[in-house]
């Protein structure tokens, strides 16, 4: 078979080092992909963005099957301009990306499906949202509707931080997406990615994983596209995962096969586990980054057979399997991400440090002249395996001090929540 993967980030080098390892993957095309992709495929300058580049692309270089990977695409339409040219494809459709593309039709789908989830006020209007924060009171979260690269959250702990965050989505701070105001009541508990590939019908439950959001030591600073993440998250337990599964996946599933928008590709549930149960942060509607790398490299079954079975709808044929390993990773970010990364300098040490429980997936790398450069904010995601993960948080960070690059950084607390719990059963 002949595939290509769309995105250039940790999360497609991580999809594409999966299916290049499929007994039927024949030719690999990664667009645009990245300095690590272009060590296992062939990278292609489209721009992807242009769905009818895109397709011509796919179909001079006889491409079987589309595997999308990042939000942006999938929410573009990308899925159905794929299918429409006849191709197979791995990803949602236009309308079903809205679990992503749109808060306020997530919540109108969990107030039709009866999904566990905050109680929230919707808002096209600045009197009103701010009339609605003030009678709620803080902590309280304010949301930007669309897409705003995670940038559209705050998480208020004040009257007067919720304020601002209202005033700024109405003032423009995130485009188009800050012209409706999603409002949401403080989940307090502690947070999973959920994972399940979709065929529009069935559905295959895929381990948990956990990620960091915040860019520094001990859960400070901005929120950030994701700074670390470990598979499977203690938190969900298999009474907890079984909860998941049958209050908010299955519920959303089937009422979007009734409105005649099923979803297809893979279901990303963001969980906030609290004291009443699970629920529903939001959705996404393609793997996370990091989380997509730690599942890679637990997962056991062959990756190719998984995304083909969710593209043509015979899920129900297979099984997926992962090694009952941890897996950690680790993202070493260029220093200034996520507000202002700096590009081009020179990383080295990186090319051999690959092993049997060690696997650096890179996001933002180029190669320029035999040299690995950083070209983007989360550049490289040192990724291990362990039997527990304080031994895989150590293998990783290992292999971080053997890599030299003194324009990067990364966390060094990556699983710390994990690890508490390691050593309160020890
Ligand atoms: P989102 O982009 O919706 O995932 O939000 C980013 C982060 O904000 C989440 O990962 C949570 O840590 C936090 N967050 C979002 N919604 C809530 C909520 N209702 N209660 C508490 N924290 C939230
Ligand atoms: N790591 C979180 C995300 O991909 O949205």
């Amino acid at each position: 078979m002949r595939i290509l993967v769309i995105g250039s980030g940790g999360r497609e080098h991580a999809l594409a080092w999966a299916i290049a390892k499929s007994p039927r993957c024949e030719k690999l095309f990664v667009m645009p992909g990245n300095g690590g992709t272009e060590t296992i495929a062939e990278n292609v300058a489209v721009d992807i963005t242009d769905h009818a580049a895109v397709v011509a692309f796919a179909k001079a270089n006889g491409v079987d099957f589309v595997v999308i990977g990042p939000d942006a695409p999938a929410v573009a339409g990308l899925g159905d301009d794929v299918r429409a040219a006849g191709l197979l494809c791995f990803g949602p459709s236009r309308a079903a990306a809205q679990l992503e593309g749109s808060k306020a039709f997530t919540k109108q789908l969990c107030d039709e499906a009866g999904v566990p989830t905050a109680a929230y006020g919707r808002f096209d209007s600045e009197i009103e949202a701010l009339a609605y924060v003030h009678d709620q009171g803080a902590p309280i979260v304010i949301k930007a509707d669309g897409l705003a690269a995670g940038k559209g959250v705050t998480v208020a702990m004040t009257m007067e931080e919720a304020a601002d965050a209202v005033r700024d989505c109405f003032s423009g701070a995130f485009g188009e997406s800050g012209s409706t105001v999603v409002i949401e009541e403080y989940l307090e508990g502690e947070e999973a990615s959920i994972f399940a590939l979709c065929d529009g019908t069935s559905i295959k439950m895929l381990p948990s994983a956990q990620d960091h959001k915040r860019v520094w030591d001990g859960d400070r600073g901005p929120n950030t596209g994701g700074m670390g993440a470990y598979s499977p998250a203690p938190v969900m337990t298999p009474e907890m995962t079984a909860r998941v599964e049958n209050e908010i996946i299955l519920p959303s599933i089937r009422r979007m096969a009734e409105r005649g928008t099923p979803f297809t590709g893979v279901l990303f549930a963001g969980i906030m586990v609290t004291r009443d149960g699970p629920k529903l942060i939001e959705y996404n509607v393609r793997f996370g980054d990091p989380e997509c790398q730690v599942l890679m490299l637990r997962l056991q079954s062959d990756a190719l057979d998984l995304l083909e079975a969710t593209a043509r709808g015979t899920l129900a044929e297979v099984t997926p399997e992962f090694s009952d390993e941890v897996a950690l990773t680790v993202v070493y970010a260029a220093k200034g991400y996520p507000v202002n990364p700096e590009k081009g300098s020179e990383i080295k040490g990186v090319d051999g440090l690959d092993g049997d429980k060690l696997k650096v997936f890179h996001a933002g790398t180029a190669r320029r002249d035999g040299r690995l450069v950083a070209n983007g904010g989360r550049v490289l995601n040192i990724t291990a395996l362990g039997a527990t993960v304080a031994e895989a948080r150590e293998r990783a960070y290992d292999a971080i001090d053997r890599i030299d690059w003194p324009e990067g950084f990364c966390r060094r607390d990556i699983g710390w929540r994990a690890i508490e719990r390691e050593l309160k059963r020890t």
